[in-house]
């Protein structure tokens, strides 16, 4: 097959481009450890009322002042319910589901990972502005899904 060498200088340069932008991805999430939020901690979903963190999902702040919201999803919400957090801290998110793959996004803001049962979805976020947001279900889990909301109040923080 006969192929110009003018296009085949840009079949090149479009492979190498590809070839670039693919290795700085693996680059980044290798250096940075980054990873998906989920699938890097197990939990028995069938046990979750015994279990020391998710048998009583709460918002728990740690001795350096970080806080760690522990979150369980069933049909068709969220525990707890509402969340209360702080303004201008880091919050870490963990999430796990009791029945089936549910969304748990924070309207308007980039906290946004899915509930898998037997799994602890993890993610961390500060938010700056205080109010009050919508929780919402952003994966199709049954009948009442639409109705899946839970709220979150960022308190303002006196420094
Ligand atoms: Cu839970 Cu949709």
């Amino acid at each position: 097959m006969y192929v110009e060498t003018y296009e085949r200088v840009w079949m090149w340069l479009a492979g190498g481009l590809i070839a670039v932008f693919l290795g700085v991805i693996v680059a980044t999430a290798a250096n940075g450890a980054i990873a998906p939020p989920s699938h890097l901690e197990t939990v028995d979903p069938a046990a979750l009322s015994t279990h020391p963190e998710f048998g009583s999902p709460t918002v728990r702040t740690n001795a350096d002042g970080s806080v760690v919201v522990t979150v369980v999803a069933s049909m068709f919400s969220f525990t707890p319910d509402p969340i209360e957090v702080p303004a201008d801290t880091p919050i870490t998110f963990r999430l796990t589901s009791s029945d089936v793959i549910h969304g748990f996004e924070v309207v308007g803001t980039n906290a946004n990972a899915m509930a898998i049962p037997g799994y602890v979805s993890q993610f961390t976020v500060t938010f700056k502005t205080s109010g009050d947001y919508v929780i919402a279900c952003n994966e199709y889990c049954g009948v009442m899904h639409h109705m899946m909301v839970g709220k979150l109040t960022v308190k303002p923080v006196s420094r």
